[in-house]
């Protein structure tokens, strides 16, 4: 039967996404896999989940198999609220960042409107924005005075044209693809072209936590609340499989979330909360996350020792001060998307760095994720990524 007729228009405007179809096409466990930004699975407490659940049964009962409230468990609002010191009014457990992501886009955004991204930017928020029939533009973060201007020049154009810029969507602390986190000040102008256009500022931050080096800069959360929704993830410090996170944001943005949740799966999931509020207010979180760092710790310098080991001259690449992910620049004449058939083929997958950027530039840059590959394969992997390259 031929469906196209039924099919809505927003469905026009699905992205498939290339880093998930690499996930179908090969079996990450048999190759050199630098592809998917999957956390190691040494990280989760696999061994002790029987005794996790046992504990929250005894706890809660039957409550840990009902529905829940929609705006999430009182228990995980609480002990999020505590560990980020804002207001349980103003937290909003989501079923993981993606919806984060995804809610904020439904609840802000009408056809036509302008998503402004950080360019490159984590491709499921480009994915979820053209799904609503965004106007999603590119703005190069670069911290020079030019490209401030060319930033502001950017957003008075579209003023002027008539657009309604209604966010600005952000990874701040080792972005996924970059690695890199954004200074005080790049997040300060951040604010300032927000609070001078009137627009919001999507503030998403699962690899938060994850610092192996340096100090934490201020989110954009703390500089401006009145104007920013801020994104936490439990993917990355405790397991992606739960499907968990939370959204912190003014009460008045939480209530149109609310409203829309209902509609889109009535609550987060209440067993996976019931074990994210005991993984906190016990102290595991923060135990583990201190052998989680410093297992990405050992990995990413590995890689990048393998990177200075192998690579040719006219290869770069970021240095992150955590999260799991390098973006490596190549040779102008290096297509990465032609590339990438040819080393899949060799054993190795990446990510061609394009796929990340609002207009599908930069096809010389590729990025490459430390944290799923075992170390033994590091070396393998990045030695035949050089011979490919040269
Ligand atoms: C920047 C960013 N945001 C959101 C997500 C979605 O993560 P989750 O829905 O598992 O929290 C990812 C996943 O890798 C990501 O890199």
């Amino acid at each position: 039967m031929d469906y196209s007729e039924l099919f809505s228009a927003d469905t026009h405007n699905f992205m498939r996404s290339p880093v998930r179809d690499i996930f179908k096409k090969v079996d990450l466990s048999k190759i050199y896999s630098f592809a998917g930004g999957y956390p190691h699975p040494s990280t989760f407490p696999t061994d002790r989940l029987a005794s996790m659940v046992e504990t929250v049964r005894q706890k809660y009962g039957d409550k840990i198999l009902q529905y829940g409230a929609t705006q999430g468990t009182n228990e995980l609002q609480e002990a999020l609220s505590k560990r980020y010191d804002v207001p349980a009014d103003n937290i909003q457990i989501t079923t993981s960042s993606q919806q984060g992501i995804d809610v904020t886009a439904r609840v802000l955004v009408d056809p036509g409107d302008v998503v402004l991204v950080a360019d490159p930017s984590y491709l499921g928020a480009i994915q979820s924005f053209k799904s609503y029939r965004a106007d999603i533009v590119g703005l190069d973060l670069t911290p020079s005075f030019e490209a401030s201007k060319q930033r502001r020049a950017t957003i008075q154009a579209l003023v002027d044209a008539g657009k309604k810029i209604k966010f600005f969507y952000t990874v701040p602390d080792f972005q996924n693809p970059s690695g890199e986190t954004l200074t005080l000040a790049q997040r300060s102008e951040l604010v300032a072209l927000a609070r001078e256009f009137g627009f919001l500022i999507l503030e998403d931050c699962p690899y938060r936590e994850l610092r192996y080096e340096g100090q934490p800069q201020t989110t954009i959360y703390t500089l401006a609340p009145e104007r920013t929704i801020h994104l936490g993830s439990f993917s990355k410090v405790f397991a992606p499989g739960l499907r968990l996170g939370w959204m912190i944001a003014a009460p008045e943005i939480l209530d149109k979330v609310y409203v829309c949740k209902q509609a889109l799966d009535l609550c987060p999931p209440v067993l996976d909360q019931y074990l994210a509020a005991e993984w906190l207010s016990s102290g595991e979180l923060d135990r583990n996350l201190e052998k989680t760092r410093e297992l990405y710790r050992g990995k990413r310098d590995l890689m990048i020792s393998m990177l200075e080991k192998y690579m040719p001259e006219g290869v770069s690449w970021t240095h992150p001060e955590g999260g799991l992910f390098l973006f490596l620049t190549l040779p102008e004449h290096i297509d990465t998307v032609a590339l990438y058939d040819k080393a899949l083929a060799a054993g190795v997958a990446y990510v061609a760095g394009s796929f990340f950027y609002a207009n599908g530039t930069h096809r010389n840059t590729m990025r490459l994720s430390y944290s799923f590959i075992d170390d033994e394969k590091i070396e393998g992997g990045i030695r035949i990524l050089a011979s490919l390259i040269r």
